[in-house]
């Protein structure tokens, strides 16, 4: 409830404009068919989707974005740890075609990084995408190779958020279950 009250404080709903909520059981129809207009049938062969194979998402951290009360856009978080660190995996990120450049897909992962890093048992914020749109919004470039994925990605697109700003750099190690890091 506090997730709830805490996404919803930092979004108020304006005329036009995108806000966020969380995402309940009735919006699974909107996400899926979203994630497959967004990432066509490809999308399971991506090496973020084996990520979230093994680790389960954390429903409490899937959030909606919405223009006047219709679902545009989506994203989803998934607890990792990576050499004994907890922290989270963002993604898949995707606003629907008819409402992009309005703002909800920077709303969307600003949002659940804050409500994900404002829980206190995660570190940091990881996620596989482009700079020019994720480093503007608080994301950094990782060292290449330091982070393992279960199958190939391109390091240069392996971005993290933190508090502590020297991690994007030094974070080391494979992906693995969120209850192996502290
Ligand atoms: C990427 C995506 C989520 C952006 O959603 P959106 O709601 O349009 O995003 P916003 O409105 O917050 O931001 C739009 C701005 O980001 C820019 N942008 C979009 N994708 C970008 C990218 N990959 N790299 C750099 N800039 C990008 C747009 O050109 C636009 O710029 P402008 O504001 O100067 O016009 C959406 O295009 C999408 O769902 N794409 C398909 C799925 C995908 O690629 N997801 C991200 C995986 S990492």
């Amino acid at each position: 409830m506090t997730t709830l009250v805490a996404a919803e404080a930092a979004s108020t709903p304006v005329d036009g404009q995108p806000h966020v909520r969380l995402a309940t059981p009735a919006d699974d129809v909107f996400v899926e068919d979203l994630q497959a207009i967004a990432f066509g049938p490809g999308r399971f062969s991506r090496t973020a989707f084996r990520v979230r194979e093994r680790f389960p998402i954390d429903p409490s951290l899937s959030l909606i974005a919405e223009v006047d009360g219709t679902p545009c856009g989506s994203v989803w978080m998934t607890p990792i740890s990576v050499d004994g660190q907890k922290g989270y995996l963002l993604g898949p990120l995707a606003t629907h075609p008819n409402f992009r450049k309005r703002g909800a897909g920077k709303l969307l992962a600003r949002e659940v990084a804050r409500l994900a890093l404002a829980r206190g048992d995660g570190h940091f914020v990881l996620l596989v995408g482009d700079q020019d749109y994720y480093c503007p919004l608080g994301w950094d470039i990782t060292t290449p190779g330091n982070i393992q994925f279960p199958g190939p990605v391109d390091p240069t697109r392996v971005l993290l958020m933190a508090d502590d700003k020297s991690l994007a750099k030094s974070l080391k190690g494979s992906i693995a279950a969120f209850d192996a890091g502290q």
